[in-house]
């Protein structure tokens, strides 16, 4: 679960009288290529990596047991679609799509193309423009092995019949997500391992860690806060805030060494959806220990690398505060 990377709402655009344009417009949308992607035992794999470990795609698109710590995915249920609580105080009714390969309610009758334009350019089968919370405007950054490594997973979801409503957004960012999506301009080259700093960059993008771990506005990042941390993620009585994860040394991970960052994630990787104890106020969370304690160790250091560059932001954070003082 991860919170809003919605729209930023623009009076520039309500004001220039663009706002009746928008209701109108249709989104910039290319026709989804006609590829068909090779399936490689490596794809397959890297795909599932990518799933259940690093993009988290598992933990949107899924119904989860918040009564467990971090709410590992409902076993058998897995990529079936998922409706975000109210509370979360996102722009209307959010509901996440049907992954499995289920044909009339998951992706099992779209094509390769239209997976990895949905994916990448924010454009559903039929020509909707999708709500930027389903992060395609950082999947954009997604190289085409790895987006081709999701297609080759997703159609080995195990098929679940689930009909989930489609999202209603509120006015206007119902109207105004129509302006989001971007055609790809052409082939996105995999970054290099060798360039640790740049490698974690790309895993800190597609695994989405700047939008939890920033103060947001209206879903984006509040300039000057990112990965300071405070953000907070509501669920039913319980309320969590992000840690500070820049280089600050007081109120941030600045004095955090490598080993002990990696160590942090690996503290997890015994934790599953069986024996993951009881979550409550003390210990509630929405970060994703378990899948991302899966990490291979090599790509947890180039996250710590990319991490270390960004500016320090001094920010005190409580993230597990007192019942009653919230
Ligand atoms: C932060 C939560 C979130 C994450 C992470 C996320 N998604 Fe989504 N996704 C959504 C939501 C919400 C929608 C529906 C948006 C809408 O209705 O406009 C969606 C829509 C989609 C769609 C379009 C389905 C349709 O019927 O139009 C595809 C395909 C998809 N996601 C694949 C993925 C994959 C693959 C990943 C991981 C790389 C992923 N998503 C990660 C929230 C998320
Ligand atoms: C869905 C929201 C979410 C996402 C995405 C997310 N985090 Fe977190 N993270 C949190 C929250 C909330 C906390 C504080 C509670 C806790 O420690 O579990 C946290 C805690 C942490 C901590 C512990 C810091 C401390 O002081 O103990 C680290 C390190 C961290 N996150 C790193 C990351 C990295 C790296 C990524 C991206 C790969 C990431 N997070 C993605 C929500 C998120």
């Amino acid at each position: 679960m991860k919170k809003f990377a919605y729209v930023v709402l623009t009076l520039a655009v309500l004001a220039g009288g663009g706002f009746g344009w928008l209701a109108s417009k249709k989104p910039q949308a290319a026709p989804p290529s006609d590829i068909k992607v090779e399936v490689t035992e490596a794809r397959l794999e890297r795909g599932r990596y990518l799933f259940e470990h690093l993009a988290d795609c598992e933990g949107c698109h899924s119904p989860r047991d918040w009564s467990k710590y971090a709410g590992p995915v409902i076993a058998g249920q897995r990529g079936s679609g998922f409706e975000f609580p109210a509370e979360l105080g996102l722009p209307g009714k959010v509901v996440s799509a049907n992954l499995t390969s289920d044909p009339e309610t998951g992706l099992g009758a779209w094509t390769d193309g239209e997976i990895l334009r949905a994916l990448r350019e924010g454009v559903s089968k039929d020509g909707r423009a999708l709500f930027n919370f389903m992060p395609y405007e950082h999947y954009a950054h997604m190289s085409d092995e790895d987006a081709y490594s999701l297609v080759v997973y997703l159609r080995t979801l195990p098929p679940v019949r689930r009909v989930m409503p489609r999202s209603e957004l509120i006015f206007p960012v119902k109207y105004l997500v129509n302006d989001l999506p971007r055609p790809l301009s052409g082939p996105v080259a995999p970054v290099s391992k060798a360039d640790k700093v740049k490698y974690g960059e790309y895993l800190v993008t597609i695994g989405e860690c700047k939008t939890c771990h920033s103060k947001l506005d209206k879903g984006v990042p509040v300039a000057g806060r990112e990965f300071g941390g405070g953000e907070e993620f509501r669920f039913g009585d319980l309320l969590v805030r992000s840690a500070n994860i820049t280089p600050d040394n007081e109120t941030g991970i600045g004095t955090w060494s490598e080993d002990r960052f990696v160590a942090k994630f690996k503290g997890f990787s015994e934790m599953t959806a069986e024996n993951a104890p009881p979550m409550n106020q003390s210990n509630f969370t929405i970060m994703m220990w378990l899948g991302l304690s899966r990490l291979e160790e090599e790509d947890l250091r180039a996250i710590y690398a990319y991490l270390r560059t960004v500016p320090a932001v001094r920010n005190a954070v409580d993230s597990h505060p007192q019942p009653g003082t919230y």
